[in-house]
């Protein structure tokens, strides 16, 4: 092995050593049969997919991106800025605008691009900016934030009175951003969205809300949780995706059309690079419609997420609880952890990815479960009954 080989495996190495070492599982959906997939040829049950309400299966997306294809071709051809802006792009910014009542909305690569994006370009070209972020923030806020090399401050999780006292260390006149999630992913946590927001206004300071694990669950359209709190006119930023919820992939936010010109003038992850595909805007914009108007998905959901929740307490397994769609069974050992999860996959057919180091903090390693409207009360039984054996293997 040459030298680069060599510092660069031996960096893995130690990685493997730790336990962290990410393992893909390589699946093949079956369309129609959600949550079920193939692995290496055995059908499994997915319990871990961020495919929240089951709508990259959803008939009238389907048809959209079909119909998309077959009008439009695959890609968009360009930046948004040479040849790449579509009906599509524009029609969907429209739709998300509309949802959160907000001026504009702007498309990103992803969810992290828009994150990213946006934050550093907000933050960086503010003057003088001071950011205040919640210590769980998701990788994409914390990379935006350090990208736009303004001062943070970093609050503990959820916790108001720190969030204060580090707003009354800087200037009241100083530009501000608050920037916080509404669904933490992790731990199934949900921000104290209006007491933030009432510290915004009086610390005047910019709300910056990512609600890419809400997106399509909460709210009567399905906007997330400001929406279903109705604050959605409290929150001068909110992010979104289309991968999770919607079932699609792509990212955006919507604010004041002042912010996204700005954002769409000044973010270099915005301009320089090939717009979404139509067929991807054109999915996205069905999931989001129909999911605008259609309360059942949501509604079996939260029932399947309660059997499930009320199934483990039952039957003794500790989850932390909480009060979203989340379910992280907590084991608190990496190593554990993915013995547990391949444990499940080999002798139960079920697929459980173990959380590790450094998606959370060592020590707190877990077992994120995700029910969806389309897992049975047989397959919640059946998890729970498979989860004790491979707990009580492992102990
Ligand atoms: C809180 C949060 N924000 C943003 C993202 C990134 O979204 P995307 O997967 O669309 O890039 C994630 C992804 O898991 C996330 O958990």
């Amino acid at each position: 092995m040459n030298k680069y080989q060599t510092l660069l495996a031996s960096q893995l190495e130690a990685i493997k050593q730790q336990g962290h070492y990410r393992i893909f599982i390589e699946l093949e959906r079956l369309l129609g049969q959600f949550p079920y997939a193939l692995h290496q040829n055995k059908k499994i049950v997915m319990w871990c997919s961020n495919d929240y309400l089951g709508m990259s299966q959803n008939p009238v997306v389907i048809s959209a991106m079909k119909e998309a294809l077959e009008k439009a071709g695959a890609g968009s051809g360009g930046t948004r800025n040479i040849s790449g802006t579509q009906h599509y792009h524009r029609a969907l910014e429209q739709e998300l605008a509309d949802l959160y009542h907000k001026e504009a909305a702007l498309l990103f690569s992803s969810g992290y691009v828009a994150n990213e994006a946006a934050l550093m370009t907000l933050a960086g070209r503010l003057p003088d900016c001071a950011v205040f972020s919640d210590s769980e923030n998701h990788a994409s806020l914390i990379h935006g934030i350090r990208e736009s090399k303004a001062e943070k401050f970093i609050f503990e999780h959820n916790n108001l009175e720190h969030l204060e006292s580090l707003l009354q260390l800087v200037p009241l006149e100083r530009p501000k951003i608050i920037v916080f999630e509404s669904v933490y992913s992790m731990s199934g946590s949900i921000a104290p969205i209006e007491k933030i927001c009432q510290l915004a206004k009086t610390y005047k300071a910019l709300t910056y809300l990512d609600e890419v694990h809400a997106v399509g669950l909460y709210g009567k359209e399905g906007g997330g949780i400001a929406q279903e709190l109705g604050l959605q006119d409290q929150i001068d930023v909110i992010c979104g995706n289309f991968g999770k919820g919607y079932g699609v992939m792509g990212g955006y936010i919507a604010a004041s059309a002042t912010i996204v010109d700005f954002i769409r003038s000044f973010a270099g992850p915005f301009i320089f690079t090939t717009s979404m595909s139509p067929v991807i805007a054109a999915g996205a914009l069905a999931s989001v419609s129909y999911l605008r108007s259609s309360q059942k998905e949501r509604e079996a959901l939260q029932q399947t997420v309660a059997k499930l929740k009320s199934a483990l307490r039952k039957a003794g397994i500790p989850f932390l609880e909480n009060p979203s769609q989340m379910v992280p069974v907590m084991i608190g050992n990496a190593q554990k952890c993915r013995q547990v999860s391949n444990i499940l996959l080999k002798d139960y057919g079920i697929y459980v990815q173990p959380v590790n180091y450094p998606t959370v903090a060592k020590g707190t390693e877990r077992l994120r479960i995700t029910p969806s409207p389309f897992h049975s009360d047989e397959m919640i039984e059946y998890l729970v009954q498979s989860l004790k054996e491979a707990l009580s293997l492992t102990a």
